[in-house]
C-alpha cells in the first residue's frame, strides 16, 4: 500500500466495538444459558476466530448486520470439535478460551497462524494443568492441546500482568470445585471482572487478587459493545501530529484501564479533551483530540499494562515530539503479534526516526521530519496502522508491506484514514 503524505486531519469518528470487550462477551455467552445479544461487535478479524472456534465447538451464532447472538446451552453444552480450533492471529482467542476447555470433558487442540503459533502460552498451560486439566504445549507454544476435567479451585500468582491468563483462570474457575484466585504483580485490563456480574457470576475482588467460584451455567445478557479504544489511539495521534487537525471519537471506551495511552500523550502536551457519559458496566464516552506540540517523557513500568497494545501508536507521537520518549519495563512488546520493538525500530528507523532499542523498551529521540520509505508492516496490525499514521505526516511517499493485516483488528482503518485526510484537505486553508 503507497500512502502520501496528509495536510491535515478531521471528522467525527464512531467505532465497530471494541475488540477485548467483543471476545469476552462472545466466550461468556457461549457459557451461559440461552441467548446473549451483544450489539456493535467488533468488525475485527480476530472476533471473527472467536466466533468460528465457538461455532467448531457446537455453538449457535447468529451475525445480523453489527449485531451477533450466541446460543449458549452452559459450558455442558459445548461439544468436542472434529478437528483443531483455528484462532488465527487471535492471542485473546486462544488464551481465554483455553480456559473455558480446561473444564470440558473432552480432547481439543487450539492452534492459530505463524504469527500465533511463536507466542508464549505456557503462562496459561501451568495453571491450567495446577487446576486438574491435561494441557500440552508444542515448546510453549501452539499448537495446544487442552484434555479438561474434574477441576479444583487454586490461587495462583501471575508472573506478568496479563488480562488473557487473568480470564483462563477465571474462566477455569466457573467450572472448578471451590474457590478460584488469581493476584496480579500489576493492574491488568478488568473487563473479565466488570463483565462478568453481568453474567450473574460473582466476582470478590480484594486488592490485587480475584476470586469466583465454580457454579452452573451463567445468565445470558444483552449488551452494546463501545467503540474500540486501541483503534481510537490511531486517529488521535494522527490528529495531534499534524497541522490544523482535530477529531471527535464518539461512544468510545474510556475504561481507565486502556486509556493510560491518553494520560502520557496529555504529559506530552496534547491537545486532548475526554468526556464520560456512561459508567457501568464500562466507561464510555468521547475523545477530542487537535494538532499538539507535543514532548517527549519517560513512560513508568508501572503503567505499561494500561497501554501496551497503544505503543505503536504512542512511538508515532514520540517521532514528532521534542526531546526523547523512553519507555521501559515493556519486554512483553517482544511477544505481540511480532516483535514490536524491533518492528517499531525497523519501520519508524526507515522514516528517519532515531530509534534506541532496548531489551525492555526504547528511546526515541523525536522533532525531525520524517521521511516516506518502504517498510514492512510484518504481519502486524498495530504495526501497520502506525506505520501508516506515520506516513501521513512525512515527507514523501510511503510504501507498506502486508498493510492489510489492520484488518486483524480495524478493517475500516484505511477507509476512515481516507475520509480523516479528505475532510483535512477541505477544511486546510
Ligand atoms: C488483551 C490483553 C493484552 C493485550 C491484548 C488483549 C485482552 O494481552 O495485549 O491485545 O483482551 O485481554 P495480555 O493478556 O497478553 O497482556
Amino acid at each position: 500500500m503507497r500512502l502520501s503524505p496528509a495536510l491535515a486531519f478531521r471528522g467525527r469518528f464512531t467505532l465497530p466495538g471494541d475488540k477485548s470487550l467483543s471476545h469476552r462477551m462472545a466466550l461468556f455467552g457461549a457459557m451461559a444459558d440461552g441467548e446473549t445479544r451483544i450489539g456493535n461487535y467488533s468488525t475485527a478479524a480476530d472476533c471473527e476466530s472467536t466466533l468460528r472456534c465457538l461455532e467448531g465447538l457446537g455453538v449457535e451464532v447468529r451475525r445480523e448486520n453489527r449485531s451477533v447472538a450466541i446460543l449458549g446451552r452452559g459450558p455442558i453444552g459445548l461439544r468436542a470439535a472434529p478437528g483443531p480450533l483455528d484462532a488465527g492471529n487471535s492471542g485473546s482467542t486462544l488464551r481465554m478460551l483455553a480456559g473455558v476447555l480446561a473444564g470440558r470433558r473432552f480432547r481439543s487442540v487450539l492452534t492459530g497462524d505463524a504469527s500465533l503459533c511463536r507466542r508464549p502460552v505456557e503462562r496459561v498451560a501451568q495453571p491450567l494443568r495446577a487446576m486438574g486439566a491435561q494441557v500440552e504445549t508444542t515448546e510453549g507454544k501452539p499448537p495446544m492441546s487442552i484434555h479438561g476435567g474434574e477441576l479444583k479451585g487454586l490461587t495462583w500468582d501471575l508472573t506478568v500482568p496479563s488480562a488473557q491468563v487473568k480470564t483462563a483462570i477465571l474462566l477455569a474457575g466457573l467450572q472448578a470445585e471451590g474457590t478460584t484466585t488469581v493476584r496480579e504483580p500489576l493492574p491488568s485490563r478488568d473487563h473479565t471482572e466488570r463483565l462478568l456480574p453481568l453474567f450473574g457470576v460473582s466476582v470478590e475482588v480484594s486488592g490485587d487478587a480475584l476470586s469466583v467460584r465454580g457454579q452452573d451455567a451463567l445468565r445470558p445478557v444483552a449488551l452494546d459493545v463501545p467503540g474500540d479504544a486501541s483503534s481510537a489511539a490511531f486517529l488521535v495521534v494522527a490528529a495531534l501530529v499534524l497541522p490544523d487537525s482535530e477529531v471527535r471519537i464518539e461512544h468510545v471506551l474510556l475504561n481507565p484501564r486502556r486509556t493510560a495511552f491518553l494520560a502520557v500523550l496529555t504529559a506530552m502536551g496534547a491537545n486532548i479533551r475526554t468526556g464520560v457519559d456512561v459508567t457501568s458496566p464500562e466507561p464510555v464516552g468521547w475523545i477530542e483530540a487537535r494538532s499538539s506540540r507535543l514532548e517527549g517523557v519517560g513512560v513508568a513500568p508501572e503503567i505499561v499494562p494500561g497501554l501496551i497494545d497503544e505503543v505503536p501508536a504512542l512511538a508515532v507521537a514520540a517521532a514528532h515530539a521534542r526531546g526523547s520518549f523512553t519507555i521501559s519495563g515493556a519486554s512483553e512488546l517482544r511477544v505481540k503479534e511480532s516483535d514490536r520493538i524491533a518492528a517499531l525500530a525497523e519501520g519508524l528507523g526507515r522514516m528517519g526516526v532515531a530509534i534506541d532499542e532496548r531489551p525492555d523498551g526504547f528511546t526515541i529521540h523525536g522533532g525531525r521530519r520524517l521521511n516516506g520509505a518502504a517498510v514492512a508492516a510484518q504481519g502486524d496490525h498495530r504495526i501497520a496502522m502506525a506505520l501508516a499514521v506515520a506516513a501521513l505526516a512525512a515527507e514523501g511517499d510511503t510504501e507498506i508491506e502486508d498493510a492489510e493485516c489492520a484488518s486483524v483488528s480495524f478493517p475500516e482503518f484505511y477507509d476512515l484514514l481516507a475520509r480523516g485526510r479528505e475532510q483535512g484537505r477541505r477544511g486546510h486553508g
